[in-house]
């Protein structure tokens, strides 16, 4: 397609600049190695490089030792995102790069509800009680996430990148609210992409929460990004 072959050609191979930006989220991964796990928000216009810088961090990351989950959230033209569609990605990408023993070693009847979201992590696959009421299925899913988070983090230092969560489903915004309020000392970076233009078009209807209101207090420390050569604004916010 053209517009592919353009993008590729007129994409530059080097980061130019966000070096505060970078820096803010090595510190977050720093912290989070030591026990101080971080939530980060990346907010900025739609191309003014949010991926990007994301996806650069998440290599860093990886060559220090980090291991990288990431999901998308997926517009739907005027619905709902699809339930849970970035956590699932995630767990398929976990599925793909950990060794079966570590599989093994983080399933259990505490993280077992993940089954849901993805059958194939689960040996066996994860029998519906038709008994069990559903809000209380969903705090096992929700449990069982943030347990899986922690033991991955004993094993290395987790990044947990969901891009684009001004398209997040109920679903998926609860769940996160839910991690970045529970987190306390597990190794993980939560970090979470949004558009602020998109942002500010959606906030309205009972629905249409914008993503970062669900979270906990706003971010300690937050910082708007000088912009890189020829960019616009975008900001990276850490904290906790
Ligand atoms: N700092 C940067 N240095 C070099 N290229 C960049 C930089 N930021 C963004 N880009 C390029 O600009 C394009 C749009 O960036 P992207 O990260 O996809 O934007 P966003 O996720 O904010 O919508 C991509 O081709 C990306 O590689
Ligand atoms: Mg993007």
């Amino acid at each position: 397609m053209i517009g592919d072959a353009m993008s590729a050609r007129l994409s530059s191979p080097i980061l130019i600049g966000r070096m505060p930006e970078m820096g803010a989220l090595e510190a977050a991964f720093g912290r989070a190695a030591a026990g101080s796990p971080a939530v980060v928000l990346v907010g900025g216009e739609a191309g003014i490089g949010k991926s990007r810088l994301v996806r650069e961090f998440a290599d860093r990351a990886r060559d220090a030792g980090g291991l990288v989950l990431d999901g998308g959230c997926v517009s739907l033209g005027s619905e709902e995102g699809l339930p849970f569609a970035p956590i699932a990605e995630a767990l398929r990408g976990l599925l793909r790069i950990a060794d079966a023993s570590v599989l093994a070693g983080v399933i259990d009847p505490a993280t077992r509800e993940l089954g849901r979201l993805v059958p194939e992590l689960v040996a066996g696959g994860t029998e519906a009680s038709s008994e069990t009421p559903a809000e209380w299925a969903q705090t096992r899913l929700f449990d069982g996430f943030l347990v899986l988070l922690e033991r991955l983090g004993e094993r290395q230092p987790v990044v947990l990148v969901i891009e684009d969560i001004h398209w997040a489903d109920r679903s998926t915004r609860d769940l996160l609210a839910f991690i970045a309020r529970r987190l306390r000392h597990e190794r993980v970076v939560l970090i979470a992409t949004y558009r602020s233009d998109e942002l500010h078009r959606r906030r309205c209807g009972p629905h249409r929460r914008a993503p970062a209101a669900a979270w906990p207090a706003p971010p300690a420390r937050c910082r708007a990004a000088r912009r890189a050569p020829g960019r616009r604004r975008a900001r990276a916010c850490g904290g906790r």
